[in-house]
């Protein structure tokens, strides 16, 4: 097995597997008044460009707990991009993942594309989209930390998000097993193939890394996507019972998975939590359009709670 990565960084972090004390006590926190459902996730508030104190600090609490709230507000089918921008910067994020099919402003706007390149990625279509976070074909230095999504209107039918706190699927890996931990912090353990176009070039080299990954200021990164084409896994026996662990935690769908439609005017603010798009149905006047902010850092002040 390669090296895990956690051992690059010297921290004092409940995420290392050396740190048992540690992350007892870590563990033993999280798990008090961990909420059970995506209700407790969600805060009402005005409007995002222009957060109370009051509104800020529900949302931050949330975030500290489960990585993740839901607002919901009252700015209805308003277009305007500086909702989700603003709302980010509220939380420290200035850092947009510009990827290639973003706007001009960073946001990237998802719809049906039925034309161009957008067409044939799936994020564009009205398919269901498997659980991952975002970014996992990322480069190392080029993670995702923080993923926001603002609804703008939502499809006539279907289009479900599910969400789940990784730190949690951390803590229910590590109970089985701490050997699974180790075999997803392995460097290798998740391979993206390179991409490469119709002429034969490579748009993206190969992208190889661990799926947990203790970060500078000692917080976890989750690195991962459930597909199974397109990707490939360490060739190892603990790494096939650990993910197999993980997709039995995910799809048993009912402790610590939050399921719910986002309807317009509410989002999601997260540390890049797992999550998932169930397939949607678009109508003449209800065609689903989501913001998706992406960045490099996580949202302020939500450090892991000892
Ligand atoms: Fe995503």
């Amino acid at each position: 097995m390669n090296q895990p990565s956690q051992y690059a960084y010297p921290i004092n972090s409940p995420f290392d597997l050396e740190n048992t004390e540690l992350y007892q006590r870590w563990r033993d926190q999280k798990l008090v008044n961990y909420p059970e459902d995506i209700a407790d996730l969600i805060v009402e508030i005005t409007d995002p460009r222009t957060l109370t104190l009051k509104e800020f600090s529900a949302l931050q609490q949330r975030c500290r707990k489960t990585n993740m709230a839901i607002y919901v507000s009252k700015t209805g089918t308003d277009p305007d991009p500086e909702i989700p921008l603003a709302l980010g910067r509220a939380f420290g994020l200035e850092d947009l993942n510009k990827n290639w099919l973003a706007d001009e402003n960073g946001l990237t706007s998802l719809k049906v594309v039925n034309e161009g390149i957008r067409q044939q990625y799936i994020p564009y279509t009205n398919k269901a989209i498997n659980w991952h976070t975002d970014g996992y074909y990322n480069t190392a230095d080029k993670q995702i930390h923080a993923l926001n999504l603002h609804v703008v209107q939502q499809a006539a039918s279907g289009g479900e998000n599910a969400l789940m706190d990784h730190e949690m699927a951390y803590l229910l890996l590590r109970e089985r097993n701490p050997e699974y931990i180790y075999a997803l912090m392995q460097n290798n353990a998740l391979t993206i193939p390179a991409r490469i176009d119709e002429g034969g070039t490579v748009v993206r080299k190969e992208e190889s890394g661990p799926v947990f990954s203790i970060q500078p200021d000692g917080n976890l990164h989750m690195r991962y996507t459930i597909r199974v084409n397109n990707v490939i896994w360490a060739n190892d026996p603990l790494t096939e019972e650990a993910l197999n662990y993980l997709s039995q935690i995910l799809y048993r769908n009912k402790e610590y998975v939050y399921r719910g439609r986002l309807e317009a005017g509410m989002g999601l603010i997260s540390n890049n939590v797992l999550h998932d798009r169930a397939a949607f149905t678009d109508s003449e006047t209800q065609q689903r359009h989501y913001y998706r902010a992406r960045y490099f850092n996580r949202l302020v002040g939500t450090h892991f709670n000892l």
